[in-house]
Parts: C-alpha cells; structure tokens; sequence
C-alpha cells in the first residue's frame, strides 16, 4: 500500500521538522497525529514520534487509527548509542521499518511535566566527570540544549519509501 502522509507527534519542534523535511522531499502531506489536518482513519503513513522514556510518543494511538507502515523514532541519543532491535521491541514494532533519527533537546521548549520527568536524568548526567567527548556534548545539551536535526538522517527512510515497499 502506498504511503499517503507523514505523520508526527512532537513536543519542542524536532520530530515535526522532519516530518516536514521528509514530507517535502516524498511530495507528502505532513499532518500533527492531533488537531485539524489529520488523514481520514485508516489512511496508510509512516509515523515519527518523539522518544520518551524507550517509548515512541503517540504510537499506540496512531496504530489503532491508522495503517502505520513505518515508524521513525526521534530522540536525543547518539545513533550508535540506540539499540534498536530493543527499541523496536519496547515499541511493539518487530517486523515493521523502524528508523531512528538524532532530534535535538531544548529544555526551555519543554513543559513543565517533561522538565520534571527529565530532572534526575539531567542531574545524574551534570554530576559525571568525564573527558569523554560524547559524555561532554550529552552534558552541554542537558544544561544548554542541542539541536543534530540533518536532512541526511532521512536518506534511509527516503530510500525505504523509494523501494516502494511501502
Ligand atoms: C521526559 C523525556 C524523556 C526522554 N526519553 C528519551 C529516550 O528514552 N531516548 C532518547 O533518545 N531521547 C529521549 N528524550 C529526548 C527527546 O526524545 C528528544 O529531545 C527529541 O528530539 C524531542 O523531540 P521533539 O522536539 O519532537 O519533541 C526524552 C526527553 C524527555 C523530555
């Protein structure tokens, strides 16, 4: 079946910028999963979704409303950092194409059940001491944010949606 748009669930602006991204290049629409625009129920979509905790926001809702032929996991880890395989798996997405995509982390976009949600993690990660360069940025994004958005973290979903195995 034939992807007919893109759609995304985020929460500081990441994730939605590619969708946007991706959309442009497919010639797809992209439409929030919430709120004026949305594809009629069971219209065929790749997903993208922010990462929360292993889990990819809004997922589950967009699997009960929509044929989700693939997803895009966006998140603040390094992608060789991402075991994927694990995350497919939390996701409940075994078998299915699942992309991982480096968003970004603005702590002054996120609101304040997020901000809390993420205190301990920010806290543990300012207390390491570390020279290790991966460490050091993780510890600047947490205190000042980050932003790894690159249009060539797509390719593979551009390539996947080429196949035509969507
Ligand atoms: C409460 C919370 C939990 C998060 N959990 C994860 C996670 O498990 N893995 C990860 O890579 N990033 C995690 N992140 C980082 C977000 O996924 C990342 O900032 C993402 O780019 C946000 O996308 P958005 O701007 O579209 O909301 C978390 C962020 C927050 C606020």
């Amino acid at each position: 079946m034939e992807v007919q748009a893109v759609l995304y669930v985020s929460a500081t602006g990441f994730t939605r910028r590619y969708a946007q991204m991706l959309a442009e290049a497919a010639g797809l629409p992209a439409c929030p999963a919430r709120g004026p625009g949305a594809p009629a129920p069971g219209a065929a979509v790749v997903y993208l979704g922010w990462l929360c905790a292993g889990r990819v926001r809004g997922l589950r809702r967009a699997r009960t409303r929509y044929d989700v032929l693939a997803v895009c996991a966006v998140g603040m880890s390094p992608l060789e950092m991402v075991p994927l395989l694990r995350l497919a798996k939390d996701n409940g997405l075994e078998g299915a194409p699942l992309f991982y995509l480096r968003g970004g982390y603005a702590p002054d976009r996120l609101t304040l059940p997020w901000r809390l949600m993420m205190a301990p993690m920010a806290r543990k990660v300012d207390r390491e001491r570390t020279e290790d360069p991966m460490a050091l940025a993780m510890k600047e994004a947490f205190a000042h944010g980050a932003d790894w958005v690159s249009p060539e973290a797509l390719d593979p979903v551009l390539d996947w949606l080429r196949q035509g195995d969507a």
